[in-house]
């Protein structure tokens, strides 16, 4: 969950570029971001992150059931770009947003962002409402390109922020030797006895409701040696987009100059017709 993030992190973007939830989330997925190429001071605009994955598939729950599939994101945005406020957010973005509820990943880092879990068979595709910063206002941010990252998920995580497994996993075998019993817990699960054969000792790997057995009793088997499949439907994705706060100033200056540009063109034109009418009448026969 991105709460986990948020106590285990104090940014969920590291050094090399890597977002935390891939810490614990260990299966890689695509995930895809659509911003605006440039954006005015001060305006609203949509941020699009896309979750996609099989909406028919089934992922196994804690309590080992199998169950659909959650997703939840962080938005990393560049400083001094934050969540809309409310009033400013245009009806059809409203629409698009349904009734998700953005928080800061921190209360005094507003330009992050975190959702989830949703439901994603609702929000496979999540609608950021995005404000963007005023560089006359916010000394900060310059009319220059600004990255902006995201990570997306579906599925439950792998590990707890304790470091212990969740049943979403695959279990392995802790010691070499030959499996001399299973036996199928009371609320379901395993509990699985692996016999050193040379020294007769035994030990008992126990395997939570969810994974599927893929060893049987009497077979041999290694340390570290898978005993369940992998039951992890889901997966983590990270992407980058690119934004850039634009000066109306810039955009007035290029209509400005495409207008004179062509303003010359046309008395050049004019000036090649009237010089044509003064080679005419100086001709002599
Ligand atoms: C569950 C997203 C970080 C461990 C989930 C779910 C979502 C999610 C959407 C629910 C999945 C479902 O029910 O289908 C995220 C995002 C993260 C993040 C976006 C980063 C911002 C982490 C971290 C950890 C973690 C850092 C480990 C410390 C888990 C675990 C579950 C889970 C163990 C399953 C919980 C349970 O059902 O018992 N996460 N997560 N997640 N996440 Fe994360």
């Amino acid at each position: 969950y991105p709460i986990f993030a948020q106590q285990s992190y104090e940014n969920p973007r590291e050094a090399t570029g890597r977002i935390v939830c891939s810490n614990c989330h260990l299966a890689k997925k695509l995930v895809d971001i659509e911003v605006p190429q440039s954006v005015l001071p001060n305006t609203v605009f949509e941020a699009v992150v896309k979750i996609p994955y099989d909406m028919q598939i089934k992922q196994v729950l804690a309590n080992g059931k199998k169950g659909a599939l959650n997703v939840g994101a962080v938005l990393i945005l560049p400083e001094g770009f934050e969540l809309a406020p409310p009033d400013r957010i245009p009806p059809d973005t409203k629409e698009k947003i349904g009734n998700l509820y953005f928080q800061a990943y921190r209360p005094n880092k507003n330009n992050i962002l975190v959702i989830g879990p949703v439901p994603g068979k609702k929000y496979s595709e999540i609608v950021f409402p995005i404000l963007s910063p005023d560089p006359a206002l916010n000394k900060e941010t310059h009319f220059l390109k600004y990255p902006i990252y995201v990570g997306g998920n579906r599925g439950r995580g792998q590990i707890y922020p304790d470091g212990s497994k969740s049943n979403n996993t695959v279990y392995n075998a802790s010691a070499t030797g030959r499996v001399s019993k299973i036996s199928r817990k009371e609320k379901g699960g395993y509990e699985i006895t692996v016999e050193n054969t040379l020294d007769g000792r035994s030990v008992v790997d126990t395997v939570p409701p969810g994974p599927e057995l893929i060893i049987s009793e009497g077979e041999s088997i290694k340390v570290d040696q898978p005993l369940t499949n992998n039951p992890n439907v889901g997966g983590f994705g990270q992407g980058d987009a690119e934004v850039v706060p634009q000066d109306p100033l810039r955009v007035q200056g290029l209509l400005l100059f495409l207008a004179s540009v062509t303003i010359a063109q046309i008395f050049l034109v004019l000036k090649k017709k009237q010089f044509e009418k003064v080679q005419l009448a100086e001709m002599n026969f």
